[in-house]
């Protein structure tokens, strides 16, 4: 019979749903000592049956659980962003002891996180937020984790985390504190946005060969089984081409076929789309992929307006190669968009982000991992200053050989009446970015006409204004 009251458990875990589950018997099953704490006892019952062997134990009761554990204690939670993380954090601080350390393993919003960090630096008990990639399969072998917080408190953790995440095609595992603070989750929040701009680029081929080409759902599945396999390959189109393929039990039909056309979505994009726009940087894929998952949610007002507007799809021009690389591109910007936001966030948040092991966590155990990634890293390892991807010679090299088909591409947009946002703002993103001349001289002086803002002269400096009516 083991004592619980002596401390034996290294790691603690509250909230043993599927993602806390599976963590914990990630960390078990390397041999290291664990308690798991849930209010219901089917879930800590569950943890029990599956453990078979391996060093667990589990607790509805938070003083047991919080007496179970090693000093200073660890515990991470895995519980719904929002309300549920606060009061996680007051029903278990009376158990706690200055040096014990909490973990925020869920999608919290990064300022929910950097409130938390203050409202317990008081009490001496550390607290941070780490972003965990990967889903049930990643959290179980291996995901991929984005630590904040400060370095003492990381050291805590660092060999636990670092045996169980993911390993990298070089071995290197895919955790690190990424920064300071909130940072951790912030890294999360902007992988999320990058998830939904490169889920949006994917849906918008699938769209295309679908309903502008007629491809059945076989040929698709072959298509992104082979793009997977490609320079651009990665675990989203690793599924895309399992989704194609499954069939449903009771009618069986293809599933995806039976699936309402309503995305749905927990916030995480959204943020960071908002906070990108509160920092004055642009991020049209990710905004472009928000906005249409709110667009398809219209279902009731899409049927009504295509019996009325209908723009049905025609038959484009089928070239598989060059949808292929005009997704490369367009999915370099999704990232490339992402750590540009990073980069700006981390000065203005004092996260002190490194962009290099951003990249380098993100190769294994995360949705957005892929082989670009690697190029990604490379980028950064040559430059750690990089302002943004497209200047890195390696990746401005791809994106001239391959920017032609992305041309073509927005063409069969139009072509097509097959809606293409996110590949349209990309492209438009690539264009601004390498323009040395944008039309906001006109907007400047348009400014200055109706609201007295003034404007700046390219041939003297200085502020100006002009009664741009006077004489007119
Ligand atoms: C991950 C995922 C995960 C979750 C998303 C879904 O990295 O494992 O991003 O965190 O699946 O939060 O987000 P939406 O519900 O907003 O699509």
């Amino acid at each position: 019979m083991i004592d619980t009251n002596i401390g034996v458990s290294e790691f603690g875990m509250v909230g043993l749903g599927t993602m806390g589950r599976n963590l914990l018997l990630n960390i078990a099953d390397h041999g290291r000592s664990v308690s798991g704490y849930d209010l219901g006892q089917d879930k800590v019952d569950l943890l029990a049956s599956e453990s078979q062997g391996r060093p667990t134990l589990g607790f509805t009761d938070a003083a047991a659980f919080a007496k179970s554990l090693r000093r200073p204690r660890c515990i991470t939670m895995l519980v719904p962003a929002g309300s549920p993380v606060d009061a996680v954090i007051q029903s278990f601080k009376p158990y706690l002891e200055p040096g014990d350390l909490i973990i925020d393993g869920g999608n919290s919003y990064f300022k929910d996180t950097d409130r938390r960090i203050a409202e317990l630096a008081p009490t001496g008990i550390a607290f941070f937020g780490m972003g965990i990639s990967g889903g049930e399969s990643g959290a179980r072998h291996g995901p991929s984790m984005m630590a904040g917080g400060s370095e003492a408190d990381y050291d805590k953790v660092r060999g636990v985390l670092e045996l169980v995440a993911a390993k990298a095609d070089d071995g290197r595992p895919c955790v690190a504190r990424v920064g300071n603070g909130s940072a951790g989750h912030y890294v999360k929040m902007v992988h999320n946005g990058i998830e939904y701009g490169i889920m949006q680029l994917i849906a918008e081929t699938y769209d295309l060969m679908k309903r502008s080409w007629g491809f059945s759902n076989e040929q698709l599945a072959e298509i992104y089984g082979t793009w997977a396999k490609s320079d651009i390959g990665g675990f989203l189109l690793e599924i895309t081409e399992t989704v194609l393929k499954k069939k449903d039990g009771e009618t069986g039909k293809y599933l995806v076929d039976l699936i309402r056309d309503e995305a749905k979505e927990k916030g995480t994009g959204k943020w960071t789309s908002q906070d990108a726009m509160d920092l004055r940087v642009s991020v049209p894929s990710i905004d472009a992929a928000v906005c249409a998952r709110e667009l398809s949610d219209l279902k009731a007002e899409r049927v009504a307006a295509s019996k009325t507007l209908a723009t049905q799809a025609v038959q484009g021009e089928k070239d598989v190669a060059r949808l292929r690389e005009a997704l490369s591109i367009a999915m370099i910007t999704a990232y490339t968009q992402g750590m540009a936001q990073l980069r700006v966030a981390s000065g203005e948040y004092n996260y002190g982000v490194q962009m290099e092991p951003v990249a380098a966590i993100w190769r294994a155990g995360c949705i957005i991992r892929s082989v670009l990634l690697k190029n990604i890293m490379d980028a950064y390892t040559a430059n750690a200053d990089l302002p943004n991807l497209l200047v890195d010679p390696g990746i401005q090299e791809t994106v001239k050989q391959r920017i032609g088909s992305l041309r073509w591409l927005a063409n069969q947009a139009v072509a097509t009446h097959v809606p293409m946002p996110c590949f349209m703002a990309s492209l438009a993103y690539i264009d601004a970015y390498s323009s040395e001349r944008l039309p906001a001289n006109l907007i400047q002086a348009q400014r200055d006409f109706f609201g007295t803002h003034t404007y700046e002269r390219i041939d003297k400096p200085g502020v100006f204004h002009t009664e741009w009516a006077e004489g007119a």
